[in-house]
């Protein structure tokens, strides 16, 4: 049996037609959704990255405003510039691209984004929060994965989810976002002796390491969904994910494939929390 692939732009493309319309649903109440992006230095991946965010919100008709920033930028003048957009009532969601160059503490610039406006969910505060099962805004890339898992039709209640990776980014939250949706959750990292005999325990298994090609079908419990949360540049300059996706094709359920899985549900997921965010700004 061959898997079914999980296709990330489709799931993508439908929520942003669902976006659109509460867009306009907003709009009608004088409510426009206003998002600005800070990207500082010359980090080619991350404006890339900028320009799709940017790309977004002109498509789905938020108010935008992107900041390009030298990297000669001082911490203090990045500072000043968020303690702006924390006061701009236009602005609902305020992201600033990571990596920082090396001379910004990236903590400090985090924890200065007002917490109802940080629509990365990398606040302290939105990350306690998760972690109590409170109000919070959800980080991107988590979110899209529990919702690319259970628009494959997938129940994750009851389920073994293993995570693999325990960034901040996405494998410490996405555990934590399973283990919500009553999922028995084993967290894996690069330091873990049996991964195999873990992995192969999992109804759902969420592969965040950085390793290209890291997970083949030797890992995988068959039938399993496998979302692969990698995006790994090799030499010759393809884009390659954490997943050996034709190798786990004959044994998995469903997989994510990269590029066009997990990929194009970051962005989407930020576009909601915008929403979410000027929601609640406005009561
Ligand atoms: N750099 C890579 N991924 C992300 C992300 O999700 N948010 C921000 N702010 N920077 C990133």
């Amino acid at each position: 049996m061959t898997a079914a692939k999980i296709d990330g732009k489709a799931v993508s493309a439908s929520i942003r037609g669902q976006i659109l319309d509460e867009v306009l649903e907003l709009k009608k109440q004088g409510i426009q959704p206003g998002l600005a992006v800070v990207l500082v230095g010359e980090d080619p991946g991350s404006k890339v990255y900028v320009g799709s965010k940017e790309k977004a919100c002109i498509e789905l008709g938020y108010y935008s405003e992107v900041h390009r920033l030298p990297d000669t930028t001082s911490e203090e003048e990045l500072l000043a510039l968020i303690d702006k957009l924390n006061h701009q009532s236009n602005v609902h969601g305020i992201l600033v691209q990571l990596p920082l160059p090396k001379h910004i503490h990236e903590k400090s610039v985090i924890d200065a984004i007002a917490v109802e406006k940080d629509v990365d969910g990398f606040h302290p505060i939105n990350v306690g929060n998760l972690m109590i099962g409170d109000e919070s805004l959800l980080p991107c890339t988590p979110a899209g994965v529990i919702e690319l898992i259970k628009r494959a039709g997938v129940e994750i209640s009851g389920k073994h989810a293993v995570v693999i990776g325990r960034s901040n980014i996405v494998g410490k939250p996405v555990s934590m976002l399973l283990q919500r949706e009553n999922a028995t959750v084993t967290m894996c990292h690069s330091k873990t002796s049996n991964m195999r005999e873990l992995t192969q325990q999992a109804d759902i298994l969420v592969v965040a390491i950085g390793r290209a090609n890291f997970v083949d079908h030797t890992f995988v419990k068959p039938g399993a969904i496998v979302i692969d949360v990698g995006m790994n540049r090799l030499d010759n300059g393809k884009l390659a994910g954490d997943v050996d996706y034709q190798d786990v094709l004959e044994v998995a359920g469903a997989v994510t494939p990269v590029p066009g899985g997990v990929g194009p549900m970051t962005i989407t997921m930020l576009m909601q929390n915008t929403i979410l965010a000027a929601k609640r700004a406005h009561g």
